[in-house]
């Protein structure tokens, strides 16, 4: 079992560094993908305030396909390029969406969100999944969330590859 207690989510920069500290405990010695990415999700919606979903979409024979996630089911596959998801994969490049309404193709798997950002999990030079973090706040993730996002995506991303 893991107790995790989150720190006060009004400091960032407090809340990142615990959260990476967790990350890492939680997957050290775990080679397992989809186990390692079930549990991020769950530390993320732990630890990150006024999230309705946070998750992963797994590249899948040149598609995004549904991960492990927390929050409402969601669409299950994401062609490159469509989307927030498809674009942070096609272009390699987080994409942090203040308005979703205002996002071109913006796919809307939870009428609820208003912003959203995702990461891209590049491992060898390969994009092998999209970190998808979703909220009914507008504006909700700023330049210290995706500075944050990003060190953990890269500091965790071999143990979200599949082995072998
Ligand atoms: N909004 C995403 C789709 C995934 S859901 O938010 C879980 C997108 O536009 O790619």
């Amino acid at each position: 079992m893991f107790d995790l207690k989150p720190p006060d989510a009004a400091d960032k920069a407090a809340l990142y560094a615990d959260l990476h500290s967790a990350a890492d405990a939680l997957t050290r010695g775990e080679s397992d993908a989809i186990a390692n990415m079930a549990n991020l999700s769950a530390l993320l919606w732990q630890y990150l305030p006024d999230l309705n979903w946070a998750g992963f979409y797994r590249m899948v024979e040149g598609e995004l396909v549904l991960g492990p996630f927390q929050g409402k089911a969601a669409c299950i596959r994401i062609a490159v390029g469509k989307g927030v998801c498809g674009t942070a994969a096609a272009m390699r490049e987080t994409q942090c969406v203040e308005d979703v309404h205002a996002f071109p193709g913006h796919i809307a798997c939870d009428a609820a969100s208003r912003s959203e950002v995702v990461v891209p999990v590049i491992h060898e030079g390969r994009v092998i999944a999209v970190l998808d973090l979703d909220s009914p706040l507008p504006a909700r993730f700023d330049s210290e969330d995706v500075q944050g996002l990003e060190k953990l995506i890269a500091k965790i991303a071999p143990r979200l590859a599949e082995a072998g």
